[in-house]
């Protein structure tokens, strides 16, 4: 969407997840409905080889399946997604997120008990967007996080070409496509590019290295050299959001050179993820957020689970913009 002086694009980041489960058709059209320009999937492989659309490796922290599928979990406690095939999954029930202690992740957000919803495929969850683009004229797009490919990889499964192959049924190529996709790592985005000759859009995502997301070393992605390896096969970065601003006590935003560097290298920044149930103390509420992501930063968007909150923003931004305008400019 255009702001003051820019274009910011929301992306709603696992749907609406700030009102409905993750990663659920519902929650996706809800997303679309207000007014998100990009709709985020995660995206894991079956044992069957079906694309489905979830965050995490395992399905415990959001379905039903350690009490429908007693003893199929791993040594570690975890029911891994790809040990299941897609009519197993889907006959599981999703429900919102739930900590290793069974807690709501996310306390004010929707009902644990309500267990109203599935685990949808990539397949349905483009046929979800592609009709609510053409019955509301919009075109939101796909931005669509592969995960973990290096651990499929080490199942026996090929997640990036599998995902590729499966946009490009459904008309996802090139570069004007309503499409980006995301990865931490980075030999599979190189790989998207040069092994699948994808011209699709592609965004390195950066964390920290404790995390331990891919072999990617974060601290030198951030650095001028990284950056400048990263602009030879993507078009963007997307940070963790204290990589890009940390709030201080005072409320004062103390802001890294990440964007700006970034930006020396023609490369987008799109910071994760905006919440307004989590916003730091200092900082209080949504619109004073976003001002410091946009104009203090310089962010080109951001991935939020509150998406109608930015969208909101952004329209009384642009009221502001179009009322100071010269008469007749
Ligand atoms: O993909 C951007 C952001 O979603 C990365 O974090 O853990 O929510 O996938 P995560
Ligand atoms: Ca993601």
């Amino acid at each position: 969407m255009k702001t003051s002086n820019k274009t910011f694009t929301v992306i709603a980041h696992r749907g609406a997840c700030g009102y409905l489960p993750e990663h659920t058709l519902e929650g996706a059209a809800m997303a679309h409905a207000m007014g998100a320009e990009y709709i985020e999937q995660d995206v894991l492989m079956t044992r069957d080889d079906e694309l489905i659309v979830l965050h995490d490796l395992y399905l415990d922290a959001v379905t039903d399946v350690a009490g429908r599928f007693p003893g199929r979990g791993r040594g570690d406690g975890r029911f891994y997604a790809i040990d299941f095939t897609l009519a197993e999954i889907k006959k599981l029930r999703v429900h919102e997120r739930v900590t290793a202690v069974d807690l709501p992740a996310f306390p004010g957000r929707f009902p644990v008990g309500k267990n109203l919803f599935s685990v949808p495929t990539l397949e349905e969850e483009i046929s979800l967007i592609q009709g609510l683009n053409k019955s509301t004229g919009r075109n939101v797009g796909l931005y669509i996080e592969p995960k973990s490919p290096a651990w499929h990889e080490r199942e026996g499964k090929d997640l990036i070409g599998s995902v590729i192959g499966l946009l490009a049924k459904h008309g996802y190529t090139g570069r004007n496509a309503s499409i980006y996709l995301q990865s931490f790592d980075m030999d599979a985005l190189k790989r998207a590019r040069f092994e699948f000759n994808t011209d699709l859009k592609l965004v390195q995502l950066i964390g920290e290295n404790s995390w331990e997301e891919s072999e990617a070393d974060f601290d030198y992605l951030r650095s001028e050299k990284g950056l400048e390896e990263i602009a030879r096969f993507a078009d963007g970065i997307g940070p963790w959001l204290p990589q890009v601003v940390e709030t201080s006590a005072d409320g004062s935003a103390d802001i890294s050179d990440l964007t700006e560097l970034a930006h020396r290298f023609g490369l987008l920044v799109h910071a994760y993820t905006l919440r307004a149930d989590q916003l730091p103390s200092a900082v209080g509420d949504m619109a004073t957020a976003l001002r410091i992501l946009i104009e203090q930063c310089g962010l080109d968007g951001v991935f939020t689970d509150h998406p109608d909150q930015v969208v909101r923003y952004l329209r009384a931004d642009r009221k502001t913009w179009e009322n100071s305008r010269e008469p007749g400019v």
